[in-house]
């Protein structure tokens, strides 16, 4: 008999996303310690210990706050690589942030950040009201760009917060009809 895992919400190629669990704090909490990782994000390493960290976490997990939503991402065999989320949910203009994190090293460059990211707009644009998702990136940030730019997130402009520069991307519905297009093989225009 197979068994289906409620968890899960989208499943690719490389990866799939699913609900965040109460066991990801530790490897989360990891993550948010690892300099190189804030660096790359433009982020502070947390300064709470794992059980004030997970104490949050786990506050956190309980009430699913509605101004976002963050899935883990795993590979195929159920290893947890990394997260994805939507943030800053505004359901007037009817657009949220977008933030994805590979902490596992070994599987960056491999096409499994593309892929979370695509798996996550699809389910975004499918699942929600929401006809935007865009994303900040520091501009010398090459790697997420391209990862991005593979999705289909455009270039909208600089952001400056303090010392940091960033490229604003944004990606509008139609990505859905564009995908399908591509898909069958039709030409668009
Ligand atoms: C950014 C991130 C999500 C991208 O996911 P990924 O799985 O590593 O990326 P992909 O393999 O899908 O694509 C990487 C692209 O960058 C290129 N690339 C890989 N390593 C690179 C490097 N060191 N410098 C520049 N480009 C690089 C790849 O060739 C590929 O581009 P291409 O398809 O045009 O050839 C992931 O690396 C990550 O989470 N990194 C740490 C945190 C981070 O940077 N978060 C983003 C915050 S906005």
């Amino acid at each position: 008999m197979t068994t289906v895992d409620l968890d899960v919400i989208a499943v690719g190629e490389l990866v799939r996303l699913r609900r965040k669990r109460p066991r990801d704090a530790y490897q989360d909490w990891t993550w948010r310690r690892d300099v190189n990782l804030a660096q790359l994000d433009a982020a502070r390493v947390t300064t709470l210990s794992f059980e004030q960290f997970r104490n949050q976490y786990l506050w956190q997990l309980d009430r699913s706050p509605a101004y976002r939503s963050i899935f883990a991402v795993e590979d195929l065999e159920g290893r947890h690589i990394g997260n994805v989320m939507y943030y800053n949910i505004d359901s007037q203009h009817l657009d949220a942030e977008l933030g994805v994190l590979i902490g596992d090293r070994d599987y960056w460059g491999g096409g499994y950040g593309r892929e979370a990211v695509a798996l996550l707009v699809d389910f975004v644009f499918t699942m929600t009201a929401l006809t935007r998702i865009y994303l900040h990136t520091l501009d010398w940030n090459v790697r997420a760009q391209r990862a991005f730019a593979a999705v289909g997130f455009r270039d909208c402009g600089r952001v400056r917060r303090g010392r940091d520069r960033f490229h604003r991307m944004e990606l509008r519905r139609e990505w859905l009809w564009r995908r399908e297009y591509q898909r069958r093989g039709i030409p668009r225009g």
